[in-house]
């Protein structure tokens, strides 16, 4: 018998979950009149996210090393956006729970596709920073769902598509009847994540041909482009790269969210380039 989604998601609750203090922190981002000081506050509460804010906002991703003493200079310095990047980096590096290989994958393919997002919304301006950077994130979290899971076998298909080049997608629809992106966009709307989040994940393997657009298609589409890049270019989600690196101009969610670059190796460079100062930050222990 074929495993629901639902029995799926349920299967791992107790394995998959966000810190308390950050899903209050990202709900305190919510209101409008959101004070440095009410922030600092919450984010003390969990002193090994204070910790790694502090780390973070003194690396070489921001300019300000060996500046950023308290969590109100963090705050103050970095600014809002920044904090909440940090704060749901390091409660997803939590949940992912890094245990093997293919988490390691799973987690290093995640945070690059995020800086990628981050550095593309940067250029055409989809979304805000956070959600940009907060989607690229999380858009394969449906894997780690499947991954953790006692009910499915996901090394395998993680593996053929790995070895092979096939879409992952497409071997999970064929085993499961749906695929991570679906999983993942109902997890997170489970979790309560914003909407713009939660689409961005359920639709980031759309084809993107749609003539007519909408926001949710960009948010997507965002997400889409920074995969691509991530896997294909940067090799890091798939063996296999790509050469020609002009094909990130060409491909359709590019051409939805109007995005063009005449500089691609630039691009390239500079995501490869941050994802490495983060994973490498993120790597050490605190
Ligand atoms: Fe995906
Ligand atoms: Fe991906």
């Amino acid at each position: 018998m074929k495993v629901s989604i639902k029995d799926l998601v349920n299967s791992i609750k107790d394995r998959l979950s966000f810190s308390k203090v950050a899903m209050r922190i990202l709900k305190l981002f919510e209101s409008d009149d959101l004070s440095s000081y009410q922030l600092a506050k919450v984010i003390a509460l969990d002193p090994v996210l204070a910790a790694y804010i502090l780390k973070i906002s003194n690396s070489a991703y921001y300019n300000f090393s060996g500046k950023v003493k308290t969590l109100s200079d963090a705050i103050t310095l970095i600014g809002f956006e920044e904090i909440k990047k940090i704060v749901i980096m390091i409660s997803a590096k939590n949940a992912f729970k890094v245990s093997d290989e293919i988490d390691k994958m799973l987690w290093e393919h995640s945070l690059a596709v995020a800086v990628g997002c981050s550095v593309i919304n940067s250029m055409v301006k989809i979304t805000e920073e956070g959600e940009a950077y907060i989607s690229g994130l999380l858009h394969d979290i449906g894997k780690i769902v499947y991954k953790k899971s006692e009910l499915v076998n996901y090394k395998d298909i993680f593996k053929k598509a790995y070895d092979t080049g096939e879409e992952i997608r497409y071997l999970e629809e064929k085993e499961f009847g749906y695929n991570h992106a679906d999983v993942g966009g109902y997890l997170l709307q489970n979790w309560n994540f914003e909407q713009g989040i939660v689409d961005a994940v359920s639709f980031h393997h759309l084809n993107f041909t749609i003539k007519k657009t909408s926001d949710f298609l960009k948010k997507s589409a965002l997400v889409n482009l920074s995969d691509f890049i991530v896997n294909n270019i940067i090799g890091v989600g798939k063996k296999e790269t790509i050469k020609d690196v002009d094909t990130i101009n060409n491909l359709n969610s590019s051409r939805l969210i109007g995005f063009y670059t005449d500089n691609p190796i630039a691009l390239v460079e500079e995501i490869q380039q941050k994802f490495m100062i983060l994973a490498s930050t993120m790597e050490e222990e605190i």
